[in-house]
């Protein structure tokens, strides 16, 4: 298969922001390869992008296993021979209070929300080094959340490891600024997705931000030159308190 001009990696990319992401690269003219964990969910999701003409392919992973994000890098590796963009964005919330924390849950959350995007920038590397040498432009996209801005309770853990996104996204652009690797961490309050359903009873639908808002926050990402980088996006709705 011959390398396409741009390529990009997005995880979550079976529904709400990451396809939504996914899409807009797409638009852009980027060959993506799109990971989420259940399989069936993701080949939906990869039909319908192949549908609207893009050069997209699907990695089922559970990016809270290791070997499992090898196996998303080397597939798109294999493929496209480049990463432009990566879009680090799989994410869980589990709610609870502290006396009801349950170490499985906390570890999970910890692992796919936090974990897998150091790994991902470790496995990627190299590919992301190579980009920012030949155009100075490689760009990763960090999802965190509002709540990795300001904390919640109930919502303790998955709030900690957003903040580690914001705090590990920082880092990077010090260590890869340098080399032509920007970070950006999106920051966003309530999207209507399917982790937002259980509380759609409480909060319209169509009250919340659009995936496609924050789709648009990142194609403007893509344009901006490689001498500006824009290290957090945070996306509130009208009266949300901050
Ligand atoms: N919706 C909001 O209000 C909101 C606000 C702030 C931040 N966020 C963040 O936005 C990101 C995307 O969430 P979303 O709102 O778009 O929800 P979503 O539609 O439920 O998408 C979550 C995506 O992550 C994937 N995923 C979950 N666990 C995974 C795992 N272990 N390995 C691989 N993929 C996994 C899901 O795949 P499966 O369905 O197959 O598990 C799905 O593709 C998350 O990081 C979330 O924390 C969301």
């Amino acid at each position: 298969m011959a390398q396409p001009e741009r390529a990009a990696i997005v995880t979550g990319a079976s529904s709400g922001i990451g396809l939504a992401i996914a899409r807009m690269l797409g638009q852009e003219g980027f060959a993506v390869t799109m990971a989420a964990r259940r399989a069936e969910k993701l080949e939906g999701a990869v039909a319908g992008l192949a549908a609207e003409g893009f050069d997209v392919h699907g990695v089922a992973a559970n990016v809270a296993e290791e070997s499992e994000i090898h196996k998303v890098v080397g597939a798109h590796r294999e493929r496209y021979e480049r990463l432009d963009v990566l879009v680090n964005n799989a994410g869980v919330g589990i709610g609870a209070s502290l006396a009801d924390i349950q170490t499985k849950r906390l570890d999970m959350q910890l692992d796919i929300n936090l974990r897998s995007i150091v790994l991902f920038y470790r496995e990627c590397l190299p590919l992301l080094q190579a980009a920012g040498a030949e155009h100075s432009n490689a760009l990763v996209v960090n999802t965190s959340s509002i709540s990795g801005k300001r904390a919640e309770a109930w919502l303790s853990v998955y709030s900690a490891s957003k903040h580690g996104v914001v705090g590990w996204t920082e880092a990077m652009n010090k260590e890869l600024g340098p080399q032509g690797i920007k970070s950006t961490a999106l920051c966003p309050a309530f999207v209507d997705t399917p982790m937002t359903d259980f509380v759609k009873e409480q909060v319209r639908a169509e009250d919340m931000i659009r995936p496609e808002d924050i789709a648009e926050a990142v194609r403007f990402m893509l344009r901006v030159s490689p001498a500006c980088v824009v290290p957090e996006m945070m996306f509130v709705r009208p009266g949300d308190a901050l």
